[in-house]
């Protein structure tokens, strides 16, 4: 089967992999030379990702049937609606299905209007003054959104990012100013606990889970600095976390599918791969939010250890037929990804990057190529996350040593890995964290 597939990220190196493996023959659109995806590809167009017109254009040409979209951006502007509209079925939401994350207001209040589990106290403003004088009537800590889309790096926590009013004023302030986001401010009650993303197909109706996996989101090594896009993720043989029970779980399951059911009930129906990140509570896991695509880096731990054919999953989506026959192996899994030096805060990009894929392989592991280009023949790094490095075998720790001998095979002078994802020490940190909550 012919398959369109837009983006050109290290998710969407993981997605193009599964699909080729499972029979695809590929036509890919992305914005920077990706040479994984270029490998795998029968055809492909570097431009704007959120050019709709081009896009199609490019999907009719080349006869495709079934289209799959990594990145959110897209998806915001509407491109699934336009490849439906020439008989392209999408493993993608429609721009209306896609609000679920592109605006962090329609999420909390669908939530809310449906008496769904797992919400949190929340609050919309469209100016700052507003806000500042919610922020004077409350006595619990807060987290800070934009409204609109980010990229990943909009979200500061009172507490960790913000001290006091005055910080936390400075920031609403700098929001509406610099319009970041583009759709006013979410002043959100901030969870305690430990996060886990589950993320699950979707065909409209059903839901099939993935295993869960833990992302770190702040830039350096012991969870500390600026919110990132995501340093690296792991999961468990066993596709639970060590510090969340099945039953946990089972409720995650439980949110995303009564998303599902509204979002259907809307008259917005769902279709694609939902990403619930959830914050493991005292209270069972709260809602942190929900995306529209998979995650980024937790494809790269998924998709290399499925084993039903990606491309049928994907028509299975588009077409509302997707049944509960979806496997994965149960190897753990640990993804690093090496980053330009001073990802987070200012990143120094163009470095020339290396990257032995034999050797790695033979390492047990396998890498996913990102935000990087090929120019002139020469692999230079971007300004985002650069290759992603995904360990795997049949224990947490096994994987974790094989991330690290592979990742001895990425040469670069200037960039940077969070050397502490997927280790024992980590991990137990995690659980302690959780333990100790448990028990006060
Ligand atoms: P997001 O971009 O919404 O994923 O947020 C980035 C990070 O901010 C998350 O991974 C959390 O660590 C943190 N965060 C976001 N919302 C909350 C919340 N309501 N309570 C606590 N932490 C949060
Ligand atoms: N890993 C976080 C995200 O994809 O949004």
């Amino acid at each position: 089967m012919k398959v369109l597939t837009v983006g050109g990220g290290g998710r969407e190196h993981a997605a193009v992999e599964a699909l080729h493996r499972s029979g695809a023959e590929i036509y890919a659109v992305m914005k920077n030379a990706n040479p994984g995806i270029i490998a795998r590809s029968a055809g492909y167009m570097l431009c704007d990702e959120k050019d709709v017109a081009a896009v199609c254009a490019f999907a009719k040409e080349n006869g495709v049937e079934l289209a799959y979209v990594g990145p959110e951006a897209p998806l915001e502007v509407g491109i699934v609606d336009a490849l439906e509209a020439e008989g392209i079925r999408c493993a993608a939401p429609t721009k209306a299905a896609a609000r679920i994350e592109t605006s962090k207001t329609f999420m909390r209040e669908l939530v809310d209007k449906y008496g769904i589990e797992g919400n949190l106290g929340f609050a919309h403003f469209d100016n700052a003054g507003d806000a500042e004088e919610y922020l004077r009537g409350i006595d619990h800590e807060i987290v800070v959104k934009p409204v609109g889309l980010t990229g990943g790096k909009g979200v500061k926590v009172q507490g960790e990012h913000l001290h006091g009013m005055g910080d936390t004023m400075q920031y609403i302030n700098e929001i509406f100013d610099q319009n970041i986001g583009g759709a006013g401010v979410i002043l959100e009650e901030r969870a305690v606990g430990e996060e886990f993303t589950q993320m699950v197909f979707v065909d409209g109706r059903n839901i099939v889970p993935m295993p869960l996996v833990q992302d770190h989101k702040r830039a350096y090594e012991g969870d500390v600095g600026p919110n990132t896009g995501g340093m690296g993720s792991y999961t468990d043989s066993d596709h639970l976390l060590p510090f969340i029970t099945q039953g946990e779980r089972e409720q995650a399951i439980a949110i995303l599918q009564s998303i599902v059911d509204a979002m259907a009930e809307e008259g917005c129906p769902y279709r694609g791969t939902m990403y619930g990140q959830f914050m493991l509570t005292v209270n069972g896991p709260k809602i942190i939010e929900i995306n529209a695509r998979f995650g980024d880096p937790e494809a790269m731990n998924v998709l290399p250890i499925l084993e039903t054919g990606f491309t049928d999953i994907c028509w299975m989506m588009a077409t509302g037929t997707l049944s509960g026959e979806v496997r994965f192996s149960d190897k753990a899994t640990v993804c690093k990804y090496v980053v330009p030096r001073g990802y987070g805060v200012k990143s120094e990009s163009g470095h020339e990057i290396a990257v032995d894929e034999e050797s790695i392989a033979k390492c047990g592991a396998t890498v996913f190529y990102a935000n990087v280009d090929q120019r002139d023949g020469v692999l230079v790094t971007g300004t985002s996350r650069s290759v992603g490095v995904i360990g795997m075998a049949p224990t947490l720790e096994e994987a974790e040593r094989n991330c690290e001998a592979a990742l001895e095979y990425v040469k670069c002078d200037a960039i940077a890995v969070r050397h502490d994802i997927g280790t024992r020490a980590l991990v137990q940190r995690r659980v302690d964290h959780m333990r100790e909550l448990r028990s006060a």
